[in-house]
Order: C-alpha cells, then sequence, then structure tokens
C-alpha cells in the first residue's frame, strides 16, 4: 500500500519535471524559477535514494538535462548486444551447467573465464584500421545510440591502437563505471553510482561528461573475426595487450564448486574494491564451444552472471551518533562508510539501542554487515572480528541527553519484570531541543495534522532560523522572512502556506494523535476521542485532575494513563494544547451515518481470530456502528472471541443482550 502511494507520489512529480523541462527546453519558456526546479530534482533524487523501486526514463537520474536520446543519432549494433541470464544460488548454477550438457548431448570437464561484473552501462567500440571510429551505448540492444564523442573524453578508452596483433575490423565491449569515491563527491546529483554513468555518459555536450570521472574496462567483442584467439582468458590477455583496461581479478575456474567457493570470498571481500561488483560472470572459456552453444531470444547459453546478495553489505563504522527521539528514546546510528546495498546508496545504519550495542559488541572503526530490505531503515548484522583492529575499545553509551544534558534512565516494565533496552532522556517536553524538533516533525506529519509543504528538512530549517520553537509557532510563520531564504521560491511559500492553512481544520482524533503523547498512537487517539467527543472536555479532565476516567475505555490502561499524567505534569504541553485549541478548527470524529450498523452498539470479549480489537473496531465504524466500553442497557450486541469475560458474558445474558460469534457478527456485515 505504501509502496503503492509512493510510486504515484514519485510518477506524480516526474510528470512535473517533464512539464518544466518542455516548458523549458522546447518552448523555452520556463514557468517556475530555476530554485524551484533544482528543488523539484532533488526531491525526485531523495525519493529514488529512499525507494530503490522508484524508477523512471524520465528521471533526472538518467541525465543531467532533459532526456538526450533525441540529441543522439541511432545505430544497428552489428552484432547484438545481447543481456545475461542470472543466477542466485548454486542450485541455479547446476541447472545452467545441466542446459549445457544436454544441449551438447554429453558431460564434459568445462573451463570457465570468471569476471567481476561491475555495476555500470556497457558500451560498445568499433575500431577500423586501429582507429576508433564509433561508440554507442548498448540501447535496446538492437540499436545504440552514438555517444563516440563522450566516449572520447574517457582516458581508459584507446583512440588509435598501432599494436600489430590488433584486428582491422572489431567491435569491442566493456562497461563504463565511476568508482565509489568519486561517486560519493557528486552523490546529491544521483541516486546510485550505475546513475551517474549513465547520465554523464549521455550528455548532449561531451564537455559535461569530461566533467565526471569515468572509466571503462573491456570484457567481450560485437563483431569479430579471428582464428588464432581460441579461448576467451586469451582474449582478456590480447585486449590488454592492445591497450585496453581488462578487469585485475578476471580469472580462470573449473567446477561450479570452485566457483560457488570464489563468489563467497569474492562477495565479502568486494566491498574494498574502489567500484561496485553486483556479481561474477562466468562464461565457457572455449570459444568453439561458446558458438557451438549460441543464444536463447535474449542472453547466451554459454555465461550467467551470479549475482550477490542484494540487501546487504560490508562497511565500516566511521562514527556513532546518538539520535533523541520524540519520546526521548535515543538510537544509536552508525555513520558507515557509503556502501552500495542493491542499488541504494547507505552512509547510516541503525544499532537500535544500547542492548544490542553490548550484545554485539560494536565499536567505532569495526568492519560490520549491514542489511537493508525495502523501506526498513538499514540495520548492523554482524562485526566481522577478524577485521577488528587491536586497539579498538568498547563504545560507552553516555548517561546523559546529547542534546539537553538531562539525565537518562531505562524505564522498568512491570509486566515483564525487566529494565527496557531503551534509554531514555528523562525531559518530556520542548526544553531538550532534539526533543522537541522531533515533536514538531510528529505535528505535521501525514497522520497527524498532515501539512504536507511543511516537510522534515523543512522543520529542522525552520528550527535553525529561529521561526518554530512550539507547534502553535507553525500558525503564525513570518512569510517575509521564508520568502527571501534560499530555495524558497513564490510558489513554494504559497503551497506552505495553504497547506498550514488547510490543516487547521482537524479531526478531534488526529489532533491527539499530534499533540504526540507517549503511548497515545492513532488507534488509542480514537478511543479517546470517542469517549472525551471535544477538546473543551478534554481540557476540563486535565484540569480537574481527572484523567483516571480514561480508564473506563476498552483498550486504555494504566500505561497510556501515566503517559497522560506526566505529559500534562509538563506545564508547558498544558500551554501548547491550549494555545493550539484557540488556533484550530477541531472537530469531532466525523461518522459515517448510512453504514449497515448504524444505531448499533457492540462490546468485544476475548481474543479475536485472524483480526485485532483494533481491526474490528474500524469495522463496524466504517459501517456507521460504534462499539462501547461496558455491558449495560445501551449495548446492543455482545461479540465474544477466545476466552470471554465470563462476568461480562452473565450480565449481559442478565440485561437480555444478544451475544454473538465472530462468524455471526461477520455475517451480519456479509
Ligand atoms: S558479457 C552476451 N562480461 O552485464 C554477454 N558483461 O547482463 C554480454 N557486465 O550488459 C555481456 N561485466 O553491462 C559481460 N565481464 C562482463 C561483464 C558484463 C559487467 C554487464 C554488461 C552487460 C550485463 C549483462
Amino acid at each position: 500500500m505504501k509502496e503503492n502511494e509512493n510510486k504515484k507520489y514519485y510518477n506524480k512529480k516526474i510528470n512535473e519535471l517533464k512539464k518544466h523541462n518542455k516548458l523549458y527546453f522546447e518552448k523555452s519558456s520556463p514557468k517556475i524559477s530555476d530554485k524551484d526546479y533544482d528543488n523539484l530534482k532533488k526531491e525526485i533524487f531523495n525519493l529514488e535514494k529512499k525507494y530503490s523501486y522508484l524508477k523512471s526514463a524520465s528521471s533526472p537520474s538518467n541525465s543531467l538535462g532533459y532526456p538526450p536520446s533525441k540529441n543522439f543519432v541511432k545505430s544497428k549494433h552489428r552484432v547484438k548486444m545481447l543481456s545475461l541470464s542470472n543466477a542466485f544460488d548454486y542450485e541455479d548454477l547446476e541447472n545452467f551447467e545441466k542446459k549445457i550438457f544436454n544441449y551438447l548431448n554429453k558431460k564434459i570437464e568445462l573451463e570457465y573465464s570468471v569476471e567481476p561484473k561491475i555495476d555500470g552501462i556497457s558500451a560498445s567500440l568499433t575500431y577500423k584500421n586501429g582507429l576508433l571510429v564509433m561508440g554507442t551505448s548498448r540501447g535496446d540492444g538492437t540499436t545504440g545510440e552514438v555517444i563516440t564523442e563522450n566516449l572520447k573524453t574517457i582516458n581508459d578508452i584507446p583512440q588509435k591502437i598501432t599494436n600489430k596483433d590488433f584486428p582491422n575490423d572489431i567491435d569491442i565491449r566493456g562497461e563504463v563505471f565511476i568508482e565509489k569515491d568519486d561517486f560519493n563527491k557528486l552523490k546529491n546529483d544521483f541516486a546510485n553510482p550505475r546513475n551517474a554513468a549513465s547520465g554523464s555518459l549521455r550528455q548532449k555536450n561531451p564537455l559535461e561528461t569530461k566533467k565526471i570521472p569515468l572509466n571503462f574496462v573491456a570484457y567481450t567483442y560485437g563483431y569479430f573475426k579471428s582464428d588464432k584467439i581460441k579461448k576467451q582468458s586469451d582474449f582478456l590477455s590480447s585486449l590488454k595487450e592492445w591497450g585496453f583496461k581488462i578487469n585485475e581479478y578476471n580469472k580462470v575456474l573449473k567446477t561450479i564448486k570452485d566457483l560457488e567457493i570464489f563468489h563467497k570470498k569474492f562477495e565479502n571481500d568486494r566491498f574494498d574494491l574502489k567500484y561496485d561488483v553486483d556479481g561474477l560472470v562466468y562464461k565457457i572459456n572455449n570459444l568453439d564451444l561458446q558458438n557451438r552453444l549460441g543464444f536463447t531470444a535474449n542472453s547466451p547459453r554459454w555465461a550467467i552472471a551470479h549475482k550477490f546478495s542484494a540487501d546487504s553489505a560490508y562497511s565500516i563504522i566511521k562514527d556513532i551518533n546518538i539520535q533523541v527521539g520524540r519520546t526521548g528514546a535515543l538510537t544509536p546510528v552508525a555513520r558507515i562508510k557509503p556502501v552500495n546495498i542493491g542499488g541504494v546508496v547507505v552512509s547510516n545504519a541503525t544499532l537500535h539501542n544500547e542492548d544490542e550495542i553490548i550484545r554485539k559488541d560494536i565499536r567505532l572503526g569495526d568492519t560490520v554487515k549491514v542489511e537493508r530490505a525495502g523501506d526498513v531503515i538499514p540495520h548492523v548484522v554482524l562485526v566481522d572480528l577478524k577485521k577488528r583492529k587491536k586497539k579498538s575499545k568498547k563504545f560507552i553509551f553516555p548517561n546523559n541527553c546529547p542534546s539537553c544534558g538531562s539525565e537518562t534512565i531505562k524505564e522498568f516494565n512491570k509486566t515483564t519484570k525487566k529494565y527496557d533496552a531503551v534509554r531514555r532522556c528523562t525531559n518530556e517536553g520542548y526544553d531538550c531541543e532534539k526533543i522537541a524538533i522531533e515533536k514538531i516533525k510528529h505535528f505535521i506529519s501525514k497522520d497527524a495534522m498532515n501539512i504536507d509543504g511543511l516537510g522534515k528538512k523543512v522543520v529542522e530549517n525552520f528550527w535553525d532560523l529561529n521561526l518554530i520553537r512550539f507547534p502553535q509557532d507553525i500558525y503564525n510563520l513570518d512569510y517575509n522572512k521564508i520568502s527571501n531564504l534560499e530555495g524558497w521560491g513564490d510558489l513554494s511559500v504559497s503551497n506552505l502556506k495553504y497547506s498550514i492553512d488547510q490543516s487547521k481544520k482537524v479531526s478531534l482524533d488526529k489532533f491527539l494523535y499530534a499533540i504526540g503523547i507517549r503511548h497515545i498512537g492513532i488507534e488509542n487517539a480514537k478511543l479517546l476521542a470517542e469517549y472525551i467527543k471535544s477538546i473543551k472536555n478534554f481540557i476540563i479532565l486535565v484540569n480537574k485532575d481527572k484523567l483516571n476516567e480514561f480508564l473506563n475505555i476498552d483498550g486504555i490502561g494504566e500505561t497510556q494513563i501515566n503517559s497522560l499524567k506526566t505529559f500534562f505534569e509538563n506545564k508547558s504541553n498544558y500551554k501548547i494544547i491550549e494555545k493550539l485549541s484557540s488556533i484550530l478548527n477541531i472537530s469531532d470524529l466525523k461518522l459515517n451515518k448510512d453504514g449497515k450498523l448504524l444505531n448499533n452498539t457492540f462490546m468485544f470479549t476475548g481474543k479475536l481470530s485472524n483480526m485485532s480489537r483494533a481491526e474490528a473496531k474500524s469495522l463496524i465504524e466504517e459501517n456507521s456502528g460504534s462499539v462501547v466500553s461496558s455491558v449495560n442497557k445501551k449495548l446492543k450486541y455482545l461479540i465474544i472471541g477466545e476466552k470471554p469475560t465470563n462476568r461480562k458474558v452473565q450480565k449481559a445474558k442478565e440485561l437480555g443482550i444478544k451475544i454473538l460469534s465472530q462468524k455471526e457478527w461477520l455475517n451480519l456485515l456479509n
């Protein structure tokens, strides 16, 4: 669901960019300022960085300016530029070899040319009589773009070859790529090194290509006729003699067991390389055999790419910072040497909490395995102890909050009878700078006040400029000052103003969630809102010190009550609510008035199967019913799950309330 929303939003931004590109490049009549245009591009880059599944041919990552394909002449490859099929494990390799034996109709001893698969983009270079006459991109495999002048800016590509053995007509193929360190210098402009290479190579102006340090390694041929060269490994040696760079780790191996062993070792060692490698390519070394085996529709039968795991990588911990969250939780974050994990460059990884650091004995300078999957924040999985420096010292977790200096504590959990793994700053209010910033970020977030013109970065920026200190300051911003800030144009200021104004009308549950009381998440905020009905009632209860009343609500327990009490012990929190309630238009929960369950009240007892209480409650509310928290005459149905409370069932029977099983209740809804 989230993925879909992200894709929708991303495509919206890509379409905006396309529109403005057209206005600027084709019509020469831009409708937004350069600043706003750059911000739009940055937003797209950041989205691609964060979510690896976001891709578009029109992404600015693929080009620095307007998509250049129209600017290049096309050329049909003399020999198609095919891709490779992939293997992910030993079984895939066994199948690959089995297919070869089946095709040849016998089992023979094979020899493989093993080559690191650099993660860049492929190019084909046509040399006639020793001169580079044309260079093309892969394009769709059949036809490529003629990018000769751009390729000529790459130092590794020889333009004239005088070696007497060099064939007088040959296409040399290889990979164009950027080294990790060079990428890190430009990482604000591209999502990953591969995009950087591709974007730079397809520049309209070769001078733009020249600005970015690109490299080239050669690994195969397209058009080529030779009787002398019999093996791929010999072809690679010839490439070197002719003046091309080839990969330093190319080697020849015989059995798939050997391939597997080498792959395992290379998978770990690759992080020390200067460039990204996403797998190993295995090619049948004998060229006659390659010819016999030929191709399927898209890939050769004689080669396969054995990919590395796409969701983990090794890197080095450069620093450990302690982040302070909205509820005061101290989260240690490792700043790691940037590493490419499945196309996303990762430079931070969470270490979760103090206990986790102790358990894994994570130290500064350690080489660690980092995992990243989907939207989940990258985290450190293990330490490679073999690589630990002798002088390394244990990491000491700070006893005081790094933001405000307050004492930190680990709370005792009465239910589990254990101390929490998380250490917290004891400052619960807005006096701790980091907590305050995080509280404001929470306040504006999608499920809270939903002020989408005011992102997290903007909150940080406004905080630094002293424009906001408390949530209510958002409704009293100095827009004149903002419009003079870097990165803010008229359009973005008016968008901000609009979304702030829009947020003033808010439902009570969203507001209660937005103020950020610990243990009052979206669901609990709904429960409170339904119970108190209006913000006025809420303030009255707080003033009368009657928060215990909330214990009547099914789902609200001591944890929530204690948290509410602690929250209101801090007088600034009370003032914030008072101020906000005078600025905002806080409405009651919107109830659906035309569903099947209108005017019906329900109550649950016991555990429901395949469904949480929260989900069951939403289901009832979506159908206009309501859920109550005690058995009394107003209750119409008592729904019983597994192990119901006998007292409640008994009372319901006495009052003549209908008792339903979960199934019967769901039948009411069809
Ligand atoms: S051979 C028909 N060798 O991998 C085989 N490709 O999916 C043609 N690559 O487009 C490719 N290193 O960009 C070959 N040593 C290597 C390679 C390599 C990287 C890339 C290349 C190609 C893709 C195939």
